[in-house]
């Protein structure tokens, strides 16, 4: 799908909480090599570098415009345009570090088992995705989809949880693990503005809805969720907004 980098950076203090959260918890001291899958405009992959500053740090996106602008803020990375699923290093990996994109991929127990192989024994494979799939502010979207008018536009990207419960991904990665640490988090986050949670959603689960519809039908769509969103977060006598949010982070050591 295209992405907006201005719709997603809109909420980047909240997106770049658990960045740093998983960031925080890689027992990696000085690693030579750190690659950042998935990188997107590079906020996070910036935060690498001022962790690890003797690293050489690689990010990686299929997305042209996310990488554009990565590029332009951080020239001493290596950018490189590849989809994760088929991607390779040339040699295994000391840090394969991924926030908030794996969960646009499926079959993760082939795409964890892959990625994890691509890391050098007694490397880290580090992790976070959301796992709030089951919330209003997503499951809402499917609702929706499966009404008559938009079905048939929308039914083939109505998916179950791309994301599994933590005992999914100590199966997948324990038998190659030296150590492993996976653990959930829900984020009190606290919006503020009109319609908070329709503008979140609309800058990452929300776009391929409503790139797939005409394009005179998308204010019909995003008119019904943005109501549902007002009724399932109402906004508070202090004019917040409150989105709980859960994510999944997982820390593997390859032995
Ligand atoms: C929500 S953004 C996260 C960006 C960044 N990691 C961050 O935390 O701000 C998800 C990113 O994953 C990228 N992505 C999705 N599917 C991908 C794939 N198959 N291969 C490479 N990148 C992919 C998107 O292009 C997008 O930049």
């Amino acid at each position: 799908m295209r992405w907006d980098p201005s719709q997603y950076l809109k909420f980047a203090g909240h997106r770049l909480r658990p960045a740093i959260d998983l960031m925080n918890q890689i027992p990696a001291e000085a690693p030579a090599e750190i690659v950042d899958l998935g990188c997107g405009t590079g906020n996070v992959t910036r935060m690498l570098a001022q962790r690890w500053p003797r690293a050489a740090i690689t990010g990686v996106d299929s997305s042209a415009e996310m990488l554009g602008d990565a590029a332009e803020t951080l020239p001493v990375v290596k950018w490189q345009a590849a989809d994760v699923t088929t991607w390779r290093p040339l040699a295994p990996v000391e840090v394969l570090y991924s926030n908030a994109a794996l969960h646009w991929l499926g079959d993760h127990g082939e795409l964890f088992a892959h990625l994890f192989a691509q890391v050098r024994p007694g490397g880290w494979l580090a992790v976070q995705m959301p796992r709030n799939f089951d919330a209003p502010s997503h499951a809402t979207i499917n609702e929706l989809a499966d009404e008559a008018r938009w079905r048939p536009a929308l039914a083939p990207l109505v998916q179950p949880s791309p994301t599994h419960p933590p005992a999914f991904y100590y199966d997948v990665l324990a038998g190659a693990a030296a150590d492993l640490n996976i653990w959930e988090t829900e984020y009190l986050q606290v919006l503020e503005g009109d319609d908070p949670v329709a503008e979140w959603t609309k800058g990452t689960w929300l776009r391929p809805f409503l790139a797939a519809l005409d394009p005179a039908d998308r204010p019909d769509f995003e008119a019904a969720y943005r109501a549902r969103m007002r009724v399932a977060y109402p906004r508070r006598p202090d004019g917040k907004t409150l989105f709980p949010f859960r994510r999944l982070f997982l820390i593997a050591q390859r032995g």
